[in-house]
């Protein structure tokens, strides 16, 4: 069974979603399940194939017709494509809107079911209910999870009915709709819609990315703030080296840790991903206020000065 799936991309431990991964380190020990081919995924600090900007979005949506059309490409009637909206543990690397519209279109031309992985986008954190709908597309499959059960364990795959082939209780499993589950994502879904926390997300989530940029402000090793909504993260990279061809310098993880640390010393959590772990990385809750996004940005610009000087 042949499936499309993304370079950066992160879906999980099982074998089936190690598979899809763009990180081979965790599945040196386990076999796969699945016959994956990870495409380019758009990036627009290090654009994959060297061209930047709108052009490069094109090239890489033809990079995935070709795929499908080439009869020797070496893809085979793919099942589906996975894709995250915003990819996190990759970096906080949001899909431009265009690029995701292709997706669609050429999965759809190509009868290839588009699997949208909204686990950590999902539930209001980028600003919109669900990040695919920044780009106006609709999906085939939607995979939901830590948000939606509000902190209790759930997960849910929404999917078109036309692929409800499974006979009624055939996918059995002992926690299935686990009622303190359900219930809390119940409550969960009910209190983000009442609050309308997805336009106090995008609300706040601009406040602080203004906050990060002013700390990149003049500081080379703070390369690219991205994100959309809560869902942030900053490049760090070693500006002391020599850029590549498309201006980037290589990844600080180095000075991202130590940022990390110095971050930690104030009372700020915050996550690194992306290449080499080199990428800061912010989710905070979705009902975090103005102010305390005030003292985030605060600790954090002091953790990157304590971190150069130190
Ligand atoms: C986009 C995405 N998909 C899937 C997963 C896996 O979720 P779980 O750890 O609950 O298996 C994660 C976890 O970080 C994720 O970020």
């Amino acid at each position: 069974m042949d499936v499309l799936a993304f370079r950066g991309a992160y879906h999980g431990m099982t074998a089936g979603s190690l598979a899809l991964m763009g990180d081979t380190a965790p599945r040196e020990e386990v076999e796969v399940l699945g016959h994956v081919h990870h495409l380019p995924y758009p990036y627009e600090y290090r654009p994959p194939l060297g061209i930047g900007g709108e052009a490069e979005h094109r090239a890489l949506a033809r990079e995935v017709e070709t795929a499908l059309e080439d009869p020797l490409s070496g893809v085979e009637d793919p099942a589906a494509m996975v894709v995250e909206p915003v990819q996190g543990e990759g970096g906080s690397i949001p899909a431009p809107d265009e690029w995701l519209r292709e997706m669609r279109r050429i999965t759809r031309e190509h009868d290839v079911p588009l699997v949208v992985d909204e686990i950590q986008a999902g539930v209001g954190r980028t600003g919109s209910m669900y990040a695919f709908e920044y780009a106006g597309i609709v999906p085939d499959a939607v995979c939901l999870s830590k948000a939606v059960g509000g902190g209790v364990p759930l997960s849910v795959l929404l999917y078109h009915e036309r692929y409800d082939e499974w006979a009624s209780g055939a996918h059995l499993g002992t926690f299935r709709g686990h009622q303190l589950g359900v219930a809390a994502g119940r409550g969960t879904l009910e209190y983000i819609v009442e609050h309308d926390l997805p336009a106090h997300a995008a609300r706040v989530g601009e406040r602080l990315t203004s906050c990060l940029d002013e700390s990149a402000d003049g500081r080379p090793e703070l390369a690219d703030v991205r994100g959309r909504g809560l869902m942030l993260g900053v490049e760090i990279v070693d500006a002391g080296q020599p850029a590549n061809d498309d201006g980037s310098h290589p990844p600080d993880a180095d000075l991202a840790m130590a940022i990390q640390r110095e971050c930690f010393d104030r009372g700020l959590i915050v996550e690194r991903g992306g290449r080499e772990g080199a990428t800061i990385r912010f989710l905070p809750p979705l009902i975090v206020s103005e102010s305390e996004v005030d003292t985030i940005a605060e600790r954090f610009e002091a953790g990157v000065a304590a971190a150069l000087n130190g």
